[in-house]
């Protein structure tokens, strides 16, 4: 029942295997994964961290609790994920490096790590984000917390950057109620890992503890339950996919509806299928829309606020994320989990034309 056992070890071992990397430690849940990824790489208070703008808001409020700054990036307009170019941009003209330390121009910060998350179950693109990190020293933390089961040209998420981090909460392709895991090919990160999530114990005998440390070690229980979910990954990778590939059939003529597409160099799992209803078009928007299928007892959701608007960060001369904004405006994520059964698919499919058709009517548009 504890944190110590052998499902730890084997779930361990099965999501290390999976990402591709020699280590993995697991955690209490994803936001804490991502709390102690900054903490191994040597994010210090007021340091700052580019991350992405539209994504949930666990990883900036990680780069808070490491008590440093997010620097928002938006997102590219293609497949909605962190824009590499805009990165690239910032760290050659934003910043100034002196051969040892990137600083933000504007604040003078002390510019530590990137951390772009892959959102929706499909991956950024991340080579130019790579390549420039390498030559500016910067590890790179993916949040791969959405992005389980996806691949980037080949490879799976989690293990492309210096770190990986994954989130087995309720709605994640896998789940284990709650969990998380750091993933990484660096020994000495992986063992400060390991001991940070579990009090910082110098001495488990006489309880010694060399720094402050967190109790974020997911229980032998939750970890068995991992196990198990791990031999079902593939299954609900093509389920998502399965359900993708209907929803692309049904509503790609649909007026005013772009639907999610994966990147040539993408294996996109779909994890959220998400929508963009323009409704110069549809002849109705994202959040009509969605109260329309409500009635229909059909449930959807918005994407995000970005966090260049979150209310609890600070933006101070922070970078304009326009095309987040206008992503964030249209978007909705349809029912999607891996027990949609094909009835309740057409149920969701005829609402929404529905609600399409009658608006298109109602505007004379028809
Ligand atoms: C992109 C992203 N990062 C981090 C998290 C945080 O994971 P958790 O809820 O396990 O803390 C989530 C989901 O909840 C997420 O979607």
């Amino acid at each position: 029942m504890s944190s110590v056992g052998s499902y730890v070890d084997r779930f361990e071992k099965l999501v290390a295997e999976r990402a591709g990397t020699k280590y993995a430690v697991a955690t209490v849940n994803g936001t804490a994964a991502l709390h102690i990824a900054l903490l191994v790489v040597g994010v210090q208070p007021e340091d700052e961290v580019l991350v992405s703008a539209l994504t949930f808001i666990a990883p900036a409020n990680a780069i808070r609790y490491a008590g440093a700054w997010p620097v928002f990036m938006d997102a590219e307009p293609r497949y909605w994920q962190m824009d590499s170019d805009q990165v690239v941009d910032f760290l050659e003209h934003g910043c100034s490096w002196d051969g040892g330390v990137l600083r933000n121009r504007r604040t003078g910060r002390h510019v530590k790590a990137i951390l772009p998350v892959h959102i929706l179950g499909h991956p950024v693109d991340l080579d130019p984000i790579l390549a420039v990190a390498e030559k500016y020293e910067l590890p790179v933390i993916e949040d791969a917390t959405e992005g389980l089961g996806a691949k980037y040209r080949g490879h799976s998420l989690g293990g492309i950057g210096q770190i990986g981090c994954f989130s087995f909460n309720g709605n994640k392709i896998i789940t284990t109620g709650g969990g998380g895991m750091l993933v990484t090919d660096n020994e000495a990160w992986a063992a400060r890992a390991k001991y940070l999530t579990t009090q910082a114990k110098d001495d488990p005998i006489e309880y010694i503890h060399g720094t402050i440390g967190y109790n974020y070690r997911l229980t032998n229980l939750l970890a068995a339950m991992g196990c198990a979910q791990m031999e079902q990954l593939d299954a609900f990778v093509a389920a998502k996919r399965q359900i993708a590939a209907r929803y692309q059939e049904a509503l790609a003529r649909l007026p005013g509806f772009r639907l999610p597409e994966a990147a040539d160099w993408a294996f996109s799992t779909f994890w959220m299928y998400t929508v963009l209803v323009d409704e110069t078009k549809a002849g109705i928007d994202s959040r009509q829309l969605l109260k329309h299928l409500a009635v229909q007892r059909v449930q959807t959701r918005p994407l995000w606020q970005p966090l260049h608007r979150s209310p609890v960060h600070d933006h101070r001369g922070g970078i304009p994320c326009p095309v987040s904004d206008e992503l964030y405006r249209q978007a909705l994520s349809l029912p999607c989990s891996v027990g949609l059964s094909q009835t309740d698919q057409n149920i969701v499919i005829g609402a929404i034309r529905t609600g399409v058709t009658e608006r298109v009517g109602q505007n004379g548009k028809g």
